[in-house]
């Protein structure tokens, strides 16, 4: 088993490690031998670092603003000289931002296409150049149900993850016969701080619960089963999937 999903001498680098999805996925990687470049934009914030290095695997911070184009760019060449390679990304970082659409400001709009999708693109097309010249790596995109689904007062989330989604597969039929494999997890409705509004409105959170085949929401360390997946040798075959992890809602 070891051969097909350990990841010890790996490097991998993550984004939106300091809480949620990114977090679980960050650990759950480092269980399973990788060390780990947090890209984050708080430094200050050791939290994630402390619990990875308490497995005893390498972690570094690397400064990383999704919102900042420039800091973007630099991020995965100075992961490359601190930790002496990278292979496996993870892109989960994200925002939300809710609102009818006849309200929604230009400025939401432009905030969540840039974290949500204009950084996850810089951030692949920047391991892309490292990876694809060494024949080897998996880049691993976080999608959401509304890659399929249009969601309720989500208009540039939906955009976004709609685009993301499409990336992957785009990005997957140039990259899988070099040797470099580009999937996206599909969370559901996965209980973190950027829930925290539905998961306070009973109405919603019980109708949500209910359409949840599994019976109940998701939680970061869901996560790390398929991530370990994705970023290891189990899944050498496997291009341009879009792997839901979501209890059931999209069989539904
Ligand atoms: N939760 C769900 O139900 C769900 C469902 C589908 C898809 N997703 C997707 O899963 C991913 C993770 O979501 P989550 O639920 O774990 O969210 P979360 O708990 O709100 O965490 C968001 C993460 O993104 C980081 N981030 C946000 N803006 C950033 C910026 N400008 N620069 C750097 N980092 C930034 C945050 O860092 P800070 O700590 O610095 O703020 C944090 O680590 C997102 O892509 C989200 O769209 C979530």
């Amino acid at each position: 088993m070891e051969q097909f999903f350990s990841l010890k001498n790996k490097v991998a680098a993550v984004t939106g490690g300091t809480r949620g999805i990114g977090k679980g996925i960050a650990i759950g990687l480092a269980e399973a031998g990788a060390d780990i470049a947090l890209l984050q934009r708080s430094p200050e914030d050791t939290t994630t670092k402390k619990e990875i290095e308490g497995l005893g695997v390498r972690c570094e911070i690397i400064p990383c603003d999704l919102e900042d184009s420039n800091q973007i760019k630099k991020a995965i060449p100075e992961t490359i000289e601190r930790m002496g390679t990278l292979d496996i990304l993870v892109n989960s970082g994200g925002i939300q931002r809710r609102s009818p659409a006849v309200d929604f400001s230009e400025e939401d709009w432009d905030s969540v296409l840039q974290v949500n999708l204009k950084a996850v693109w810089i951030l692949c097309q920047e391991a892309g150049r490292y990876m694809v010249p060494k024949k080897s790596g998996k880049i691993i995109n976080i999608a959401s149900l509304v890659s399929f689904q249009g969601g309720l007062y989500v208009p540039a989330y939906a955009s976004a993850k709609g685009a993301v989604s499409q990336l992957t597969k785009a990005l997957a039929n140039e990259w899988s016969h070099q040797g470099v494999n580009v999937n996206a997890i599909v969370p559901g409705y996965i209980a973190t701080d950027m829930n925290t509004a539905l998961i306070e409105d009973p109405i919603r959170s019980r109708q949500i619960l209910e359409r949840i085949p599994a019976g109940r929401w998701g939680n970061p360390d869901d996560f790390k089963g398929a991530a370990i997946f994705l970023a290891s040798e189990a899944s050498n075959y496997i291009h341009g999937h879009l792997l839901a992890v979501d209890g059931g809602w999209l069989g539904r």
